[in-house]
């Protein structure tokens, strides 16, 4: 019998039998994600308040002197305008924001079993998409970005002119680079490297070792989705944090 093409009911957008609140993660990443994105572009622009003492915000590190632009007449130009488009890359790539923000933003489709903005469109990553293969690369800007953190979050006790001390704002920046350290580690790509392209850990060079490094990346791994919002919240509210207190709207309390 000649194979024959079946064409299924197309279902109008958002139509579902789902009973459940399918429309809770997606309308969520539209406010979580959106206002983070609004967030972050409105202080790359605004310039200012991004230190104070041995702080430094996420956003404009490492910090580097913009005045070679400002001299050409660039007047709105800040470091976080370079720096920024470095860990935006990573999480815009990411296996995990890919889905979140194709449902929420795309809908196509917005969650399993639910109707689809343009049925039958999708052809997988490829044209427009096939940027999204660079999620790799973006893996290592990633893990550079990754030590300058690490290395603010240490200054930030012991760069004091004063002396090694400890206030709210270290705290903040040390679970800071924490969060966005279980979301690196937790990265499909960094637990590939580590443990990927090896038919047996048993004889592979250094196999014991690189067991046990992809035994702990696969802990993150399993939740990367937490530790992406977590280490997405994390990284908004230091800079958050350390823009009201070098603004003199809030105090940092000193601990020792
Ligand atoms: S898969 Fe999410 S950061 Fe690589």
């Amino acid at each position: 019998m000649a194979n024959r093409t079946v064409y299924l009911p197309v279902a109008p957008p958002g139509a579902t039998l789902r009973r459940d609140a399918w429309w809770a993660g997606p309308a969520a990443t539209v406010v979580v994600l959106g206002g983070f994105i609004v967030y972050a572009t409105w202080r790359a622009f605004e310039g200012t308040d991004y230190t104070y003492g041995a702080y430094l915000s996420p956003f404009y590190s490492p910090f580097f002197d913009v005045g070679w632009a400002h001299a050409w007449g660039l007047r709105f130009f800040t470091p976080a305008m370079l720096i920024l488009p470095g860990p935006a890359s990573f999480r815009f790539t990411c296996y995990y924001y890919r889905k979140a923000y194709y449902r929420a933003f795309a809908w196509d489709p917005p969650a399993c079993a639910v109707g689809e903005r343009a049925p039958h469109r999708y052809q997988g990553e490829t044209r427009l998409l096939l940027f999204q293969n660079l999620h790799r690369y973006a893996l290592y800007v990633a893990l550079v970005f990754l030590v300058v953190l690490w290395k603010d979050a240490i200054v930030a006790f012991v760069g004091w002119k004063d002396g090694v001390h400890a206030g709210i704002g270290s705290l903040v920046m040390l679970v800071n680079v924490v969060l966005i350290s279980a979301y690196t580690f937790g990265c499909h790509s960094f637990r590939h490297l580590i443990g990927g392209g090896v038919n047996t850990y048993s004889t592979a060079p250094l196999g014991n070792f690189r067991h046990g490094l992809w035994k702990l990346a696969t802990l993150f791994n399993e939740r990367h989705m937490l530790f992406a919002w977590m280490s997405l919240f994390s990284v908004a509210l230091t800079d958050l944090y350390i823009r009201q207190v070098a603004s003199g709207q809030l105090a940092d309390l000193r601990l020792f």
